[in-house]
């Protein structure tokens, strides 16, 4: 992780010095000293900081400086020192923003809790601000995530498309975001205002598609009791999503393409066509191309539809996007679920982007949903992604040329370096905790939380009671 920024205001000059010394033997960071408001609002404006520190000669007021410093930045977390401390100056710098005030006489005893504290806000801030980010979602287009190069692929060949008129074919696994192109398709196209009417011609059973698609008369088979709309017909004007259109009996394929020459309907059992102004998005998950070839798809309602073809990439192949769309679903799902910082932790993200996506993008939004509502903290980790997931992840990242990928060796040099530091770090100080804190320059509680990751404690490393130098060893010659 990076090391904090923080920026200490000091109007009067003098005294901010050394809570800066005080601060930066705490916590190892970058630190700057501002010694004018003007100066510090520009700093303000021109950097990031995690912290600010804002403190006044013993005869000046806070208030016109803090003040000034939040109108600056509303967010930033502020620790704020006052020599001459009341309730009323406490009361307004905490309703103001994220901040904590001490009096200054309190400093030397409550700087490091109340750095600790509001560093913590200043990371809970940067979840507030990635959410915030894809909230914005800068990198989305019409409803889509992901910036990876075969995706704004897919972007700009539906940006050029959408608003002619013509047909669509939509090819991809399952998951990949087909009915998003159909939609983005139907958004950008001058039909936007018509209806957007999608159809999966899988799961409308045979005996019945005819009748949905075309519509009917009265009476033109038993059960047909009134005439009835299809659904091409109720298009008209819009577009039709044609999914799965792999499955259509070869008869209806015959149908459809009459459609798409004439542009008219004849419904089941009518005389007469109605005239209809659809556009067609057709998808499919299965090889079409095979499909033509085995006979199973017409030739040439495949090639009526296949003049403009978008391809979307499995989700495998997407690079970062999977790490973006992961951080987006978690977000979303901790909003639903009430917990606005949901996240996952590093490790299950590089799960994640080691496994192979079968269901690709619709997959990867119910394993992030499940692990966001098993999670016992705002932070779901391997432990909350299902077994089979994890499994397979780790046997392709195992399969990768071989050997263990970068992150796996970065993670197990670090765990490493910080098993044999903390270890001589401790013996060094016989396990007294907060001496090694101060020699490491880390919080108490950081130090005591690494500890624990590495099943540390301080009281393993007292020696028992050296002999005293007055006594000498039983063993020394006499
Ligand atoms: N690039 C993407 N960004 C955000 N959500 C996506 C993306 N691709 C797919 N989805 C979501 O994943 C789910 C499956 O997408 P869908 O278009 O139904 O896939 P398909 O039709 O190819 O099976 C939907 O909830 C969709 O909103
Ligand atoms: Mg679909």
């Amino acid at each position: 992780m990076r090391q904090p920024r923080i920026l200490v205001v000091d109007a009067a000059g003098a005294t901010g010095l050394p809570y800066a010394r005080l601060v930066a033997r705490l916590q190892p960071m970058e630190l700057r000293v501002e010694s004018s408001l003007a100066r510090a609002v520009d700093s303000l404006s021109r950097d990031a900081w995690d912290l600010g520190i804002v403190t006044v000669r013993g005869e000046q007021s806070i208030d016109p400086l803090h003040g000034a410093i939040r109108r600056a930045d509303p967010r930033l977390p502020l620790l704020v020192v006052d020599p001459q401390p009341s309730v009323e100056a406490a009361r307004s710098c905490l309703q103001a923003g994220p901040c904590d005030y001490l009096a200054m006489d309190q400093v030397e005893a409550g700087l490091e809790d109340a750095l600790v504290r509001l560093l913590a806000t200043s990371h809970k801030r940067d979840a507030e601000e990635v959410l915030r980010r894809v909230v914005e979602r800068p990198y989305s287009f019409e409803g889509f995530l992901g910036e990876s190069p075969p995706m704004r692929q897919v972007y700009s060949v539906i940006e050029r498309v959408a608003t002619s008129n013509v047909d669509v074919l939509v090819t991809g696994e399952t998951g990949t975001g087909k009915e998003l192109v159909a939609r983005a398709i139907h958004q950008r196209s001058r039909r936007a205002q018509g209806p957007f009417v999608p159809v999966d011609c899988g799961a409308i059973p045979d005996t019945l598609l005819e009748s949905e698609l075309f519509g009917h008369e009265r009476g033109a088979f038993t059960g047909a009791d009134a005439r009835r709309m299809g659904l091409i017909e109720f298009a008209d004007g819009g577009t039709l999503f044609l999914d799965e259109v792999g499955e259509l009996p070869l008869p209806l394929q015959a149908k459809l393409l009459r459609v798409l020459q004439e542009r008219r309907v004849r419904r089941v059992g009518a005389r007469q066509e109605n005239a209809v102004d659809v556009r067609v998005v057709a998808a499919t998950s299965r090889p079409i191309d095979e499909m033509v070839d085995r006979g199973g798809f017409r030739r040439d309602l495949f090639y009526r539809i296949n003049v403009v073809r978008i391809d979307l990439p499995p989700l495998r192949i997407r690079g970062d996007d999977i790490g973006l769309l992961a951080e987006w679903f978690a977000n979303r799902a901790g909003q639903e679920m009430g917990r606005p910082v949901a996240g996952l932790s590093t490790d299950a993200y590089q799960v994640l982007k080691s496994y192979h996506w079968p269901g690709n993008v619709r997959e990867l939004q119910n394993v992030v949903r499940r692990a966001i509502a098993m999670a016992r903290g705002p932070m779901a980790g391997v432990d909350d992604l299902p077994d089979d997931v994890v499994t397979a992840a780790g046997r392709s990242a195992g399969a990768e040329a071989g050997a263990i990928g970068f992150f796996a060796q970065r993670a197990e040099q670090i765990a490493r370096f910080e098993r044999t530091y903390l270890t001589e770090l401790l013996t060094r100080h016989l396990g007294d905790v907060s001496a090694a804190a101060r020699e490491a320059r880390l919080p108490r509680g950081t130090l005591y939380r690494l500890m624990k990751s590495h099943a540390l404690d301080g009281a393993s490393f007292r020696r028992p009671p050296e002999p005293r130098g007055d006594v000498p060893p039983a063993d020394s010659p006499g």
